[in-house]
């Protein structure tokens, strides 16, 4: 099997930047798992199908129509659905609350699972999630639990807003990333825990390049 990297932690931790750069330092593809979450959230807000609808949510994640495609302009990846570019639809903050609702269904994260594996290829893989290392690649080589207080987090999102000039409240921020946090460590089924034996990485005194080394300098052990 090829090898995989998986990186799992809260929102806002930094996860999505430090696979990113561990995908071009291998050369790998990368597996943005959030992403398959948001794009279902997506489809299934469009199909107006709610959380308590389980068997159609499972139909729908199972036949799910989304491709991720190399954007020849940028050359980065985005998630098509239905074959259009889903674009900046899937990151607004209610499209990543929503996500985490459909999330939580755990006939739905079953439905998922093959698809995430499929991705697992050579010559190997950074896989970016919730359950990553716990529950889709159990056996990867390599695994990081990337966090940060809620706090750290919340002036993150706040100041990303501020650079797209989105207003927002720090205040509301903090409370809507507790939320999340609360919901994904406590559901049911792949809750938010590190995986046995992941290298544990709080980030919220480090820059993204401290992360970055501490997090190669793991891999070659
Ligand atoms: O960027 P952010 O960490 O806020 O979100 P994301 O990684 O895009 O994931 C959005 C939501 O999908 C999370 O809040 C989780 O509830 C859910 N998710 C999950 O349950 N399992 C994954 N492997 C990835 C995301």
């Amino acid at each position: 099997n090829a090898p995989v990297i998986t990186i799992d932690g809260p929102s806002g931790a930094g996860k999505g930047a430090i696979a990113y750069r561990l995908a071009q330092h291998f050369g790998w593809p990368l597996l943005d798992s959030g992403a398959i979450y948001r794009v279902l959230g997506l489809a299934a807000e469009r199909a107006g199908l709610s959380p308590a609808e389980v068997e159609p949510l499972v139909e729908l994640a199972t036949h799910l129509p989304l491709t991720f495609v190399a954007d020849d302009a940028s050359g980065e990846v985005v998630a098509n659905l239905d074959g259009q570019p889903v674009g900046d639809l899937i990151r607004t903050d209610e499209a990543g609350a929503r996500a985490s609702q459909y999330a939580s269904i755990p006939e739905v994260r079953a439905a998922l699972l093959q698809r995430q594996r499929d991705f697992q290829v050579a010559p190997g893989l950074v896989a970016d999630g919730r359950d990553m290392g716990t529950i889709v690649f159990p056996r990867a080589e390599v695994k990081i639990f990337l966090t940060a207080s809620a706090e750290t987090r919340a002036n993150r999102r706040f100041k990303q807003l501020k650079e797209k000039g989105i207003s927002a409240s720090l205040c509301a921020l903090l409370e809507s990333i507790k939320a999340r946090d609360e919901r994904d460590r406590t559901r049911s089924v792949a809750p938010l825990v590190p995986a046995e034996g992941a290298f544990v990485v709080d980030s919220s005194t480090l820059s993204i390049d401290e992360v970055f080394s501490q997090v190669v300098e793991y891999t070659k052990k």
